[in-house]
């Protein structure tokens, strides 16, 4: 069983759906509203160990009863929180996400989140080195992240970057991170004056661009390689990368290779977007062994 630390955002989704989007000004009636776990650091967490790995989350939450929550999802879902602390004079953070035809739009309010400390991450650090791979993303302050990826190059752990939301980072942690994961959007605030063959063939084995339907670029070293998504009729797409990125760290950590690792993280993000809410539908490795497409030589336990 491998080791996964996840370090970022816990959130609770205030999810409305409605038939379109409100003008300026403009109020109109939506169709359901409910409210979810979320959060891409905990998405993430909570699809690597429904798939079976053994996953630490390090992040923050407030004292409210969504911060209470959102600890007692993690642990539902047996992850452990030994590293995720309760702060003071914030509240927890959450996402407001209104869901059109399946497509969403967020506006994120990090509270809590943005009260994660050096200090916390250097009281975790025992098991950031005991994990096979830390998986990152950007809902968490960047100078936290860029010194992660700068400690777990130090110490020779694998790390996983998913940029997002879409921030400019580094040149510097760009080549200290192992693989680095944005869709397209991001990929072009990441590399403005390159194209995306440009920027996978600079970066090969490392640079992972995810593009929904079209499917996931990466350069093997010779040549670009396009896996492609498997074509489901999306409930929700909320929390399809965070699937894929958690998906992809266990089967990497389990020990297959790059193209499998996207395959079988492609697989994860298309059963998940059948069911409503970010962590809804998110598979365990049962119900991807259950799917037509699961493919027997990747023989994860
Ligand atoms: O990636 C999806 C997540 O990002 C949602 O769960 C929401 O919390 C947003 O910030
Ligand atoms: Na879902």
């Amino acid at each position: 069983m491998s080791k996964i630390t996840v370090v970022g955002s816990l959130s609770t989704d205030f999810v409305v759906s409605a038939d379109k989007r409100p003008e300026i000004g403009e109020t109109i009636t939506g169709k359901d509203f409910k409210t979810t776990f979320g959060g891409k650091g905990a998405n993430q967490a909570v699809a690597a160990a429904r798939l079976g790995s053994r996953v630490s989350m390090i992040g923050t939450v407030g004292t409210d009863l969504f911060g209470q929550e959102i600890i007692a999802n993690l642990k539902n879902n047996q992850i452990n929180t030994d590293n995720v602390e309760s702060v003071t004079g914030l509240p927890s953070g959450s996402a407001h996400i209104t869901v059109v035809d399946g497509d969403n739009s967020i506006v994120y309010i990090p509270g809590a989140n943005d009260a994660i400390t050096h200090e916390q991450v250097i009281s975790a650090s025992r098991t950031i080195e005991e994990s096979d791979v830390v998986i990152l993303q950007n809902e968490t302050p960047l100078e936290i992240i860029e010194s992660l990826i700068d400690i777990c190059f130090q110490k020779g752990i694998q790390t996983i970057y998913n940029p997002a939301p879409a921030k400019q980072i580094k040149q510097e942690t760009i080549e200290k991170v192992t693989f680095l994961t944005p869709n397209e959007s991001e990929y072009n605030v990441l590399f403005p004056q390159l194209s995306i063959s440009e920027g996978l063939k600079k970066h090969p084995n490392k640079l992972i661009v995810t593009m929904g339907s079209k499917g996931v670029y990466f350069n093997d070293g010779s040549k670009e390689v396009q896996i492609p998504s498997y074509l489901v009729q999306p409930v929700d797409t909320t929390g399809a990368g965070d699937t894929f990125n958690g998906a992809f760290g266990v089967a990497l950590t389990s020990g297959l290779d790059m193209e499998s690792s996207i395959r079988f993280g492609n697989l994860a993000a298309a059963l998940s977007i059948q069911t409503f809410g970010a962590q809804g539908g998110m598979p365990t490795l049962e119900e991807m062994k259950g799917s037509a497409f699961y493919e027997k030589e990747w023989n994860l336990k």
